[in-house]
């Protein structure tokens, strides 16, 4: 089956000049999506973690469906000002500004081994402050599964060498 076929090129979004990569068509194409759940299940079988992490919003999507199918927890990282309670944060890097990324504070707790989840890897900002995050939260990356990645923008290179980056579609 050839994901690739179901996601959507949008030319000028939300910028003009940017190549946007719409993965909704996949999403609405239950027989797709479970090929997508299937692959993301194998990556689970290789790192083994004991939760998964999503990263708002489209990494809920993903996530979320990962972790039910793998009968495991799902924590999510969200955008400030989004979690009750005590929050742990993280600052980073945008091109122009910066953005932050919050947890539950006590959501790793006992050190679980942590796979993060999101729709898409493309400078890796994102990623790389969430994997920040994880750590700072007392969880132990394990490593990460995207479902699609742009690898011209070198996401990975942001990303902690020592765990696996994996993706089911690549646009080189
Ligand atoms: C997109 C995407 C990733 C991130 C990837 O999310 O879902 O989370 O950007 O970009 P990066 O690798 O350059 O950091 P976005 O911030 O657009 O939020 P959304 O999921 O709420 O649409
Ligand atoms: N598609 C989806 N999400 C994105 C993209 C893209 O091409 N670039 C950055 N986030």
């Amino acid at each position: 089956m050839d994901l690739r076929q179901l996601v959507r090129d949008v030319p000028d979004f939300p910028k003009p000049g940017i190549l946007f990569r719409d993965l909704t068509p996949l999403m609405r194409d239950p027989r797709s999506w479970q090929e997508v759940i299937r692959q993301l299940e194998e990556v689970c079988e290789r790192l083994q973690p004991d939760l998964i992490v999503g990263i708002e919003s489209r990494g809920f999507i993903v996530g979320m469906a990962l972790a039910t199918q793998v009968a495991l927890g799902f924590v999510p990282v969200r955008k400030p000002g989004k979690l009750p309670g005590s929050v742990t944060g993280v600052d980073y890097a945008l091109e122009y500004g910066t953005d932050r990324l919050e947890i539950i504070s006590d959501a790793l707790e006992g050190g679980p081994r942590v796979m993060v989840v999101d729709d898409l890897l493309a400078t890796g900002g994102t990623a790389a402050a969430c994997a920040e995050l994880v750590e700072a939260a007392g969880g132990k990356l394990c490593g990460f599964g995207f479902v699609a990645e742009l690898a011209a923008l070198e996401g990975r290179r942001r990303l902690p060498e020592e765990h696996p980056v994996e993706s089911l579609i690549i646009y080189t």
